[in-house]
Parts: structure tokens; C-alpha cells; sequence
């Protein structure tokens, strides 16, 4: 049995009180769907301003009647700092135990244009989640960090203790959770864990916008007919990470009894390396019997400021600290996804 398994079994007999940020948005509305399916009780915490309630709609049409009952919404914002304490308690249930952060305003290139933006949601919103989490005496806070604090470090693949320069906003916002984060360990004895997502990809991730992730919005593209842009050469490379791995390694996170796991950040990917050219051929064969021709080829344009050229994890600290086991590989995690980008699907 793996430890993921074990602990799922665990929960249902012993459920504890969650908070999930950023619940409305794509990884956060997996969390949920997830927590809620493992009868927990859940607080949910969002401001809307990239998520939508359609994806809590969808949770709840996944999930029964007595099990949606166990969530409970707040509309508020990690910049507000009552918001943030408002959100540590669940009505019925009582005080939150495990925090899982995933509210932040993502995408590199947002960054760009916007860092004040950037800064106020991620790094202000986290350290008041912090403070509040801390006044609340939570038992963990578990964070959603980013591969992008890997900067300009060139080695391949990514172990964690090797960070480079950050080379955009978001980076420095995520490398900046990660020292906040352990000053709360340091300081007040906050319990923090740190999640480096590699590229995570699923059902419910926004394919609208200038700032949607490369496989929703390829996939939109080729289900529309419009020209799929490539960034540079199509060389660059990713480790594209199911969305159920990074669902897995939250719950491991926040329910490890393993001392030395704590106040760690994490790498959360596969390990697998795929570059942008392969990912369009995977993406325009698998969606082939949606409609997509199998002739269609992808445009060339400039790189993108901000983003780096390779990124690839080593898993084996997750692995070996938190029994973390990357199941859905690329391929596997497509064929979940691109039924529900085709309009088809059910989220899975
Ligand atoms: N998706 C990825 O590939 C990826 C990779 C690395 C890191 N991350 C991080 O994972 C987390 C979740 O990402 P996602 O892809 O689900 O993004 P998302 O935009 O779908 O979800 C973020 C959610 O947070 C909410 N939010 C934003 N700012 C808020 C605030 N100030 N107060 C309250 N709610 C707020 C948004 O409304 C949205 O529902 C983010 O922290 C992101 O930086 C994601």
C-alpha cells in the first residue's frame, strides 16, 4: 500500500478541519474535490479573481449531497487580514487544523507587467495568511511554491537546495514565501511545508486569457483552428505534472508525522522531460478524435521574457521524506484531461 493510499484511509476515520485558499481555481478546486470526497470537513477561502465558481459547481456535482454540506466558502482576500483570520474557523466543525495555500495571482509574464500585483497578492496576502494561521495555532500550513525559484540555476534536474536567481516577479514572490515561511518556523514554531509545482496541468485550468497555461490554451487553439504560437524554438522543456500529483503531495504534506519533513520545500513534478515541440504533437494527436487535423502545425515566435529554458525535477526528496509517488505520468494525466478541454469530460 503506498503512503498516499494509507493516509486517505486514515482521513476517512479521522478527518480533520482544512482550510484550502484559492479553492475557486484550478488546483485549489481539486483539493476540495478531493477533501470533500474523504468526508472533510473544508473551509474555503477566494477572492475570485482568477477562479470561477463554476469549478466549485463542478466540485459539487462530483461530490454528495452530505459531503458538499462539509464546505464552507469565504469570499474574501489574503490581502485583508481579517479575511484571513475569518477563514480559520469552520462553522460546524470548528478551528482549521491544516492550511493549504494556493490563492496567488500566477503566470510569469503577469508578473512582468504587473509586479505590484504580484507582490500584494503573494507576498503580503501570504504573510497574512501566515499571521493569521500562526494567531490560529493550525497544526501545518502547506504552500503552493513554484519551480520558477530555480531562476538561472543551470544544473538539470532541479534538487531543491540549489536555487538560482529568480528571474521574474513571480519567482521572487515564490522565493519569498519560502524565506517567510520558514522565519515563521524559526520564530513561532509554525509548522510549514513548501510545494514546488512543476508545470501542473488538468481539467478546470483556465484555457482564457493572456495569461493561461500552455496546454489549456493550445488545446482551446487546436479545438478552434487558431494558429498554436511556440515561444522560441519549441526546444524548451517542462515537466508537466498531473494535476492528481499535486493533490497527492498536499495531503502528504500536511499529514506527515516525519519530523525531518518539516519546513521543507519540495520539488512536485513527475520528473519527465518534454519539450514544447513534443507536447503540441501530443496535444494535436490526442486531440485528434475531437476534431483537431492531424496535419496542423504549430507557429514560431519570439522567447518569452522571464521564462527559463529547461526545467526538470528531482522527486526523490518528496519521495523519500513524504512517501510521494508521481502515478499519472504526462500521457496518463492527458488522457484524463483532454476529454474535459474538448468539452466532454467530466473533471477529473
Ligand atoms: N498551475 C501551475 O502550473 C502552477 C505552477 C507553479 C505554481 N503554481 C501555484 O499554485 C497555486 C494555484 O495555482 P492555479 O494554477 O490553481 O491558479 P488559479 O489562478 O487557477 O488559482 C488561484 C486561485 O487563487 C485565487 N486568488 C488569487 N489571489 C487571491 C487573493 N489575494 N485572495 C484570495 N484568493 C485569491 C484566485 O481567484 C484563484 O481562484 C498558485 O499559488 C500558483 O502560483 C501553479
Amino acid at each position: 500500500m503506498t503512503a498516499y493510499t494509507a493516509l486517505q484511509q486514515t482521513l476517512r476515520t479521522q478527518p480533520r478541519v482544512w482550510l484550502v485558499t484559492g479553492v475557486a481555481g484550478f488546483i485549489g478546486s481539486h483539493l476540495l474535490q478531493t477533501l470533500l470526497a474523504l468526508d472533510q470537513p473544508v473551509v474555503g477561502l477566494d477572492n475570485f479573481s482568477t477562479g470561477f465558481a463554476h469549478n466549485l459547481t463542478d466540485v459539487q456535482n462530483a461530490v454528495t449531497p452530505e459531503q458538499w454540506q462539509r464546505f464552507h466558502l469565504v469570499r474574501g482576500d489574503l490581502r485583508v487580514p481579517a479575511d484571513c483570520t475569518q477563514a480559520m474557523q469552520h462553522p460546524l466543525a470548528g478551528p482549521v487544523q491544516l492550511v493549504l495555500n494556493q490563492a496567488a495571482l500566477g503566470s510569469v509574464p503577469r508578473s512582468v507587467a504587473d509586479p505590484q500585483a504580484t507582490h500584494d497578492n503573494n507576498v503580503t496576502g501570504f504573510l497574512n495568511l501566515l499571521v493569521a494561521a500562526r494567531d490560529a495555532s493550525v497544526q501545518r500550513l502547506v504552500y503552493a511554491s513554484s519551480s520558477s525559484v530555480y531562476g538561472d540555476h543551470p544544473d538539470l534536474p532541479k534538487v531543491e537546495d540549489k536555487v538560482g536567481n529568480p528571474l521574474s516577479p513571480y519567482a521572487a514572490s515564490k522565493a519569498m514565501n519560502e524565506l517567510y515561511a520558514g522565519v515563521f518556523g524559526r520564530s513561532y514554531g509554525l509548522e510549514t511545508i513548501g510545494l514546488r509545482y512543476f508545470n501542473v496541468f488538468g481539467a478546470r485550468q483556465d484555457p482564457e486569457g493572456a495569461y493561461a497555461a500552455v496546454i489549456p490554451k493550445w488545446c482551446a487553439s487546436l479545438l478552434q483552428g487558431e494558429t498554436v504560437w511556440i515561444n522560441g524554438d519549441g526546444e524548451t522543456s517542462r515537466d508537466f505534472c498531473y494535476v492528481a500529483n499535486a493533490v497527492q503531495a498536499n495531503l502528504l504534506a500536511a499529514c506527515t508525522a516525519n519530523p525531518a519533513a518539516i519546513g521543507l520545500a519540495y520539488n512536485v513534478a513527475v520528473g519527465e522531460r518534454t519539450t514544447l515541440n513534443q507536447l503540441f504533437m501530443l496535444l494535436r494527436d490526442g486531440l485528434a478524435e475531437f476534431g483537431v487535423a492531424a496535419d496542423v502545425q504549430p507557429a514560431y515566435r519570439d522567447f518569452r521574457a522571464g521564462d527559463v529554458r529547461h526545467s526538470l525535477a528531482d522527486t526523490d526528496r518528496a519521495t523519500a521524506l513524504l512517501g510521494y509517488q508521481p502515478g499519472d505520468t504526462l500521457a496518463l494525466g492527458l488522457a484524463q484531461a483532454l476529454p474535459w478541454y474538448a468539452g466532454r469530460g467530466n473533471a477529473r
